[in-house]
C-alpha cells in the first residue's frame, strides 16, 4: 500500500481506548472527559480492522490508548490480532504505561507479543506521582520486571521535560542498560488543551543528546524499529538511545505509518486533521479494505508542530485518543 508521495504504509496504529488509569500533565487534563461508549468500536470490530489492513499489506499492529490494558477483555483482541502473525503480520506491539502489566504479560507472550514499550518519565516515585497525577511507580516497576520474565522485549519512553525530568536522563539510561532494555526519548508534541502551557516544559532532544555525550559514548547505528526513533548505540551499557525528535527534526518524508482512533476514525497523520470514517463503513457492511486504500491518497506530507507561547495545540485532540 502506497500513498500519493510513495512512501509504503505497513504499520497501523491503533488505539484501544481513550481511556486511561494515569492523567499525564502533558497528555490529558485533571478533568479529562472520555468518549461515550457507544462511540468506541467494540473489541470484534477493533479485530476486523485489523484483518483489513494486515489484507492490505501491513506488517506490523501496534496497540496503543489511552492505556490498552484497562480496557476489559482487551486480550481476546490482543489474541485475534496475535493470530495473523505469519500471516502477512510480522509484529504485535503494545505501548503501556505499565500499571496492569504484572498481570498481563505472560498473556501477551503467549499470544505472540514480543516487544513492550512502556513510557516512564521518571524513577523518582514522587516525581512519577506528579507528572502521572495518580501513578504509582512501584506497580509499573514491578509490570516491567514481569514482561521481562515473561520473556518480552522491554523499551522505556520517556517524554523530556525541561524543569522536570531533565535531571534524570542518567539515572534512566544507567537504569536501563544494567537491565537490557533500550531507552527512548521523546519531544513534547502540541495534542490537545492540557492544564498547562506546553513551552513552559518544551526541551528539544538536539540538547540533551549533546548534553549526554559528555558522559556517555554515544556510537551511531542505524538500527530501526519500525518507528519514527533514530538510535544511536551506548558503548558503556551495551544497549541504544533513541530520539524520537518532531520538533527538532521533522521525520515525515520517511513516514511509513497510520493510526486509528478507538472510535474507528483512521488518522492519516498525528499532526493533520485528514482521516477518513472506517466505523461507519464497518457499520454499515462495507467494503473496509478498499476505503483503507482509498484514504492512503489523502495521506499528507507531513506535520507542521510547533510550540510557542500562547499558541493553540496544532491539533485539537489529545495523543490518547489518536494513540501514541
Ligand atoms: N507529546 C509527546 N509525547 C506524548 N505522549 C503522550 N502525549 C504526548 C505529547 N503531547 C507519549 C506518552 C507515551 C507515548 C505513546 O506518547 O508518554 O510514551
Ligand atoms: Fe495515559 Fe499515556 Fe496519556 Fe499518560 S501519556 S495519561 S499514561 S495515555
Amino acid at each position: 500500500m502506497q500513498d500519493g508521495f510513495g512512501r509504503r504504509i505497513t504499520y497501523v496504529r491503533m488505539s484501544v481506548t481513550d481511556r486511561c488509569d494515569f492523567r499525564c500533565v502533558y497528555c490529558m487534563p485533571e478533568r479529562m472527559r472520555f468518549l461515550p461508549r457507544a462511540e468506541v468500536l467494540s473489541l470484534e470490530e477493533m479485530a476486523t480492522l485489523g484483518r483489513a489492513f494486515v489484507a492490505c499489506g501491513v506488517r506490523k499492529l501496534r496497540l496503543t490508548g489511552g492505556e490498552p490494558l484497562v480496557r476489559r477483555d482487551v486480550m481476546g483482541l490482543v489474541r485475534a490480532l496475535g493470530g495473523l502473525i505469519g500471516q502477512g503480520l510480522d509484529e504485535l506491539t503494545l505501548t503501556t504505561n505499565g500499571s496492569q502489566l504484572a498481570r498481563y504479560a505472560a498473556d501477551l507472550y503467549a499470544a505472540g507479543v514480543r516487544r513492550v514499550n512502556v513510557s516512564v518519565d521518571s524513577l523518582r516515585p514522587e516525581r512519577f506521582a506528579a507528572i502521572t497525577r495518580r501513578g504509582k511507580l512501584a506497580g509499573v516497576l514491578e509490570g516491567i520486571e514481569a514482561a521481562a520474565a515473561a520473556g518480552l522485549r522491554v523499551k522505556l519512553n520517556t517524554v523530556a521535560l525541561r524543569g522536570v525530568n531533565d535531571d534524570e536522563f542518567d539515572d534512566l539510561l544507567a537504569w536501563c542498560g544494567v537491565r537490557g532494555f533500550d531507552l527512548c526519548l521523546i519531544e513534547t508534541m502540541p495534542m490537545g488543551e492540557v492544564d498547562e502551557d506546553r513551552t513552559d516544559h518544551y526541551l528539544p532532544l538536539t540538547e540533551v543528546r549533546a548534553d549526554l555525550r559528555r558522559r556517555w559514548t554515544l556510537e551511531p547505528s542505524d538500527w530501526r524499529s519500525g518507528g519514527p526513533a533514530r538510535y544511536e548505540m551506548v558503548r558503556e551499557t551495551g544497549t541504544r538511545i533513541g530520539f524520537i525528535t518532531p520538533m527538532t527534526h521533522n521525520f515525515c518524508e520517511s513516514c511509513n505509518r497510520v493510526r486509528v482512533t478507538c472510535t474507528g476514525e483512521l488518522y492519516l497523520c498525528l499532526g493533520q486533521e485528514d482521516r477518513a470514517d472506517l466505523r461507519g463503513v464497518l457499520r454499515a457492511g462495507g467494503d473496509v479494505a478498499a476505503a483503507i486504500r482509498a484514504a492512503m491518497a489523502f495521506k499528507p506530507r507531513g506535520h507542521d508542530f510547533v510550540i510557542g507561547r500562547d499558541q493553540r495545540p496544532a491539533v485539537a485532540r489529545t495523543m490518547s485518543l489518536t494513540g501514541g
